[in-house]
């Protein structure tokens, strides 16, 4: 897919792996500039260099659920570029291994969960719209979940942070409607990316029994890549989605449009 995102400057956050990084190679063929913003260092350092073949793109070392860190990145990004035109809200972790019910989930990983997970899209958006407001133009992404929609087991933290960056993104929407800024959110399904295709789909895959289950419900019969995700994203970005926001775009192969069993 083609979009023109000449002159657009973009920070996707977590985009030194996974669905982040697809956004990035992306958004870069399509000729925006990209700022990288990751707690990983190394991998960010590594991604922005692969990617700089593309075109201009660099790391800047961001824990999205640290306020401080997440105001030094906007202002070094807008020190920088003097403007900012794109966010995605792409960070995001979970409890891999050993997932537990409520009863005994730990009041830790609720905390780190939606630390990440919802505080952080909530201080890179408040950070980043103050600039969009002044500028009056700018979109922002949220990376959501189908678990957003749709709960599952054994993952509350995740589940109920996704829930609130749905709707978060709906009200953000509608608070900077006014000022030219478009806010939506993709919300993938399962998506095989190097981190889950190790645990969910290699050879010792923990979860390689419930994998198998969940596939049979998806009509499409396979795990997303990250590159449906980025065109998702990518879309959202440009000129041909100006009317859409506030909007919640699922991309999950028809995992949540109904039941996959005849009655
Ligand atoms: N992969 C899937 O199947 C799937 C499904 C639904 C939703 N999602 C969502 O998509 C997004 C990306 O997921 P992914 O599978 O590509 O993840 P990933 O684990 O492959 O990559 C996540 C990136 O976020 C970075 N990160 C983690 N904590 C951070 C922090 N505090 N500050 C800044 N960066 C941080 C990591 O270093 C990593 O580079 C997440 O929000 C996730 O919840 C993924």
């Amino acid at each position: 897919m083609k979009v023109d995102l000449t002159d657009k400057i973009a920070v996707i956050t977590g985009a030194a792996a996974g669905i982040g990084k697809a956004c990035a190679k992306l958004m870069l063929e399509n000729s925006a500039r990209v700022v990288i913003a990751d707690i990983n260092d190394e991998e960010g350092t590594k991604t922005a260099a692969e990617l700089s073949t593309i075109g201009e793109c660099e790391f800047i070392h961001t824990d999205v659920s640290n306020r401080e860190n997440v105001e030094c990145l906007f202002e070094k990004v807008l020190d920088r570029f003097e403007t900012v035109d794109i966010l995605v809200n792409n960070a995001g972790i979970n409890v891999i291994r050993n997932r537990v019910n409520i009863n005994e989930y730990s009041f830790e990983d609720w905390e780190r969960i939606l630390g990440v997970d919802l505080n952080g899209v909530f201080s890179c958006s408040r950070a980043v719209c103050r600039a969009m407001m002044e500028q009056k133009s700018g979109r922002i992404i949220n990376i959501g979940s189908v678990f957003g929609s749709v709960p599952a087991r054994k993952q509350i933290a995740y589940v109920a942070a996704k829930a609130a960056v749905h709707n978060l993104t709906r009200a953000t929407a509608l608070e900077l409607a006014p000022y030219g800024i478009n806010v939506n959110a993709v919300a993938p399904g399962s998506i095989l990316t190097e981190g889950t295709k190790e645990l969910f789909y290699g050879k010792e895959a923990a979860h390689a029994e419930a994998v198998k289950q969940m596939l049979a419900h998806i009509p499409l019969g396979r795990p997303g890549d990250p590159e449906d995700i980025a065109n998702a994203v990518l879309f959202l970005c440009g000129e041909e989605s100006k009317y859409i926001t506030g909007h919640i775009l699922t991309v999950d192969g028809g995992w949540t449009c109904g039941y996959t069993r005849d009655f």
